[in-house]
């Protein structure tokens, strides 16, 4: 972690945001306040800021998305940058080129900042070592989400005022979700009560010795909860047989009227999207008065737009 410290901005110490590991509440809440006040810029007519003028910033996905990149690119955009998003798919990897070839082609552009989603774990922590360059996570394997946890913690705040001391039942595909990841860490960082809840395949390993209540019983998980939060069932990461079958999975633990009763009546619904509906979700659920999913993809802007300025406070003059 050494190596990502700096001085410049002592409310946000980091060259790179590479995970939720290692960020105190303050850290936290510090790119949650600048993030309220990207909401207000981004409900403007006018939604530029100046922060990043002159700037460049690169996305680089190796793995297809649609809100995180584009929330990326608005982001940067909104605060004045040159935003490059570059397709690695249809470049030069399929021609055999590796990952710190790539690195070193994207030095040589002189990028400021970098945003780079990756299928394994720990890549992206490989490219930050790599590169000149100040570098966001926005996804690597199924390891960290951070911006993805930061902008949950922004829709509940903007509900809930204080996240300290919720109960928030995160439910589904556990084992493969980086999200849940990510936001275990925050939550629990800022003194959230968790639970997770999945049939017992769809667990992480270390369940039980993450700080968090553990349920395979929706009824059970879902009891009293502040915040339900739902998660994509991740086909793509699944080698074998996790569930038997997805009708079996929605009557289980797919979020429906008669399971969501069970949580507090004023609870928060949640989905990072992509969403199944009808797999993890009712799509009376997800459009329901409860639903705060569309709130989260503004957020996620609003969030973005937060830790690019966080970021480049710290980046040389
Ligand atoms: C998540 C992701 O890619 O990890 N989605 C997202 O960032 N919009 C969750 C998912 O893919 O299910």
């Amino acid at each position: 972690m050494s190596t990502n410290i700096t001085h410049r901005n002592p409310e946000f110490p980091f060259r790179h945001l590479l995970g939720i590991e290692g960020l105190h509440p303050p850290h936290i809440n510090y790119l949650l306040d600048l993030a309220d006040e990207a909401v207000e810029v981004s409900r403007q007519v006018e939604k530029q800021k100046a922060v990043l003028r002159g700037r460049t910033q690169i996305n680089l996905f190796f793995e297809a998305s649609t809100r995180t990149q584009s929330s990326f690119e608005l982001a940067g955009k909104r605060l004045g940058a040159d935003v490059m998003n570059m397709a690695v798919e249809v470049s030069s990897l399929k021609k055999g080129e590796t990952l710190i070839d790539t690195a070193a082609t994207l030095n040589a552009m002189r990028p400021d900042l970098l945003v780079v989603r990756h299928s394994q774990a720990g890549a992206v922590h490989l490219l930050a070592r790599k590169v000149g360059c100040a570098v966001v996570n926005a996804g690597d394997g199924a390891h960290e989400h951070p911006t993805q946890a930061l902008l949950d913690a922004l829709t509940i705040r903007r509900h809930k005022q204080d996240i300290g001391g919720l109960n928030v039942a995160i439910c589904g595909d556990i084992r493969h979700s980086r999200v849940a990841r990510s936001n275990i860490l925050l939550l629990s960082t800022i003194g959230a009560r968790v639970r997770l809840v999945a049939p017992s395949t769809l667990l992480p390993s270390g369940a039980h010795n993450m700080g968090v209540e553990v349920f395979t019983d929706m009824r059970e998980g879902l009891k009293g909860a502040d915040v339900v939060m739902m998660l994509r069932l991740q086909k793509e990461r699944m080698s074998g047989a996790f569930i038997p079958s997805v009708r079996e999975y929605f009557k289980y633990h797919g979020l429906d009227a008669g399971k969501l009763s069970y949580a507090k009546p004023d609870a928060l619904v949640m989905h990072p999207g992509p969403m199944n509906r009808g797999v993890e979700i009712a799509a009376e659920i997800a459009d329901g008065p409860q639903s705060v999913i569309r709130e989260q993809v503004e957020m996620g802007v609003a969030i973005r737009m937060a830790v690019l300025e966080a970021l480049a406070a710290n980046l040389p003059a």
